[in-house]
């Protein structure tokens, strides 16, 4: 397989995109990302990806390499050229080529760089069957709200839960669940309310998590914002984490012991349904 990627201007043939080895984002990981996810060929949330990419830019005050019609207008080029159906668009904005030096290049040109990678999504075995996660210390930088490409944390959460014979692992600071490596992480109490951590800069915002909250509010459900332990959660009535490349996928193990049944609980199901559903409808 030979994709059609995106690099600084240019659509080329994968094995043909090049960046500067001085990139800050290879020499630093001072780049941020998103990813986007694709249902019937068109983009989910695509809006709010973008306004979080421009978050993520401005806390790290770095320049913005388009504007959001050009970069939709990319999305949709990779969509077309690639004949992507279902998967996701990776994008990722660097502050450039400079000589390497902990300040900042004053004049460096950002680079972007967007590929598609094709999957189910939809029809995802995963989710039919729920994940295990393993709990691990959160040995991530302080500022988790910004979409850094700062992953080697992450990488070795999920390595680490391969090794343990799981899927993935929740993140555990001060005793409480920050997040998934790649997620957003909730607990089903057994009175139904559905608890996962509030927006602070310890967390990623996910796109999911806020569209997720309002089909939940929509539908009557009950929500608590606020932290919750490995312990609560083993003891929950159902979990899930939502996320775009995962949509709602339920938990069914944590650290080896059984959530609820161990399968998927009801309410992580229905979430999922309504936030595919939806997401088919408002897709653009
Ligand atoms: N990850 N928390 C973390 C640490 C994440 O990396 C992600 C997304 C999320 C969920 O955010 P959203 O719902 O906006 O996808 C939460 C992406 C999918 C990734 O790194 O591949």
């Amino acid at each position: 397989m030979s994709r059609i990627v995106y690099v600084n201007g240019d659509y080329v043939p994968e094995g043909e995109a090049v960046i500067s080895i001085f990139d800050r984002g290879f020499l630093m990981a001072d780049g941020v990302y998103e990813v986007t996810s694709v249902l019937d060929g068109k983009l989910v949330d695509f809006a709010g990806h973008m306004a979080r990419l421009r978050r993520s830019l401005g806390e790290l005050d770095m320049a913005s390499p388009a504007s959001d019609v050009e970069l939709e207008t990319i999305h949709r080029e990779l969509v077309t050229r690639n004949t992507l159906v279902e998967g996701g668009i990776y994008l990722q904005v660097t502050r450039g080529a400079a000589d390497r030096d902990f300040l900042y290049p004053e004049t460096a040109e950002p680079s972007l760089v967007l590929f598609t990678q094709a999957k189910p999504l939809v029809a995802s075995p995963v989710a039919a069957r729920g994940i295990k996660v393993i709990s691990i210390p959160d040995q991530r930088w302080a500022r988790r709200d910004i979409k850094t490409v700062q992953l080697l944390a992450p990488s070795m959460g999920k390595m680490a839960a391969r090794a343990a014979g799981a899927d993935d692992a929740w993140m555990v600071e001060e005793g409480l669940v920050t997040e998934g490596t790649s997620n957003n992480a909730y607990i089903v109490t057994t009175d139904g309310t559905i608890v996962t951590r509030e927006l602070s800069q310890s967390i990623l915002h996910g796109i999911t998590r806020a569209a997720v909250l309002r089909f939940a509010r929509e539908a009557q459900m009950k929500i608590e914002e606020r932290p919750f332990t490995i312990a609560e959660a083993q003891e929950a009535a159902e979990a899930f984490i939502t996320s775009a490349s995962m949509f709602v996928c339920p938990v069914v193990d944590i650290d080896g012991v059984a959530v609820g049944a161990g399968t998927p609980g009801p309410v992580a199901q229905r979430l999922r349904e309504i936030y595919i559903e939806e997401s088919v409808k408002a897709a653009v």
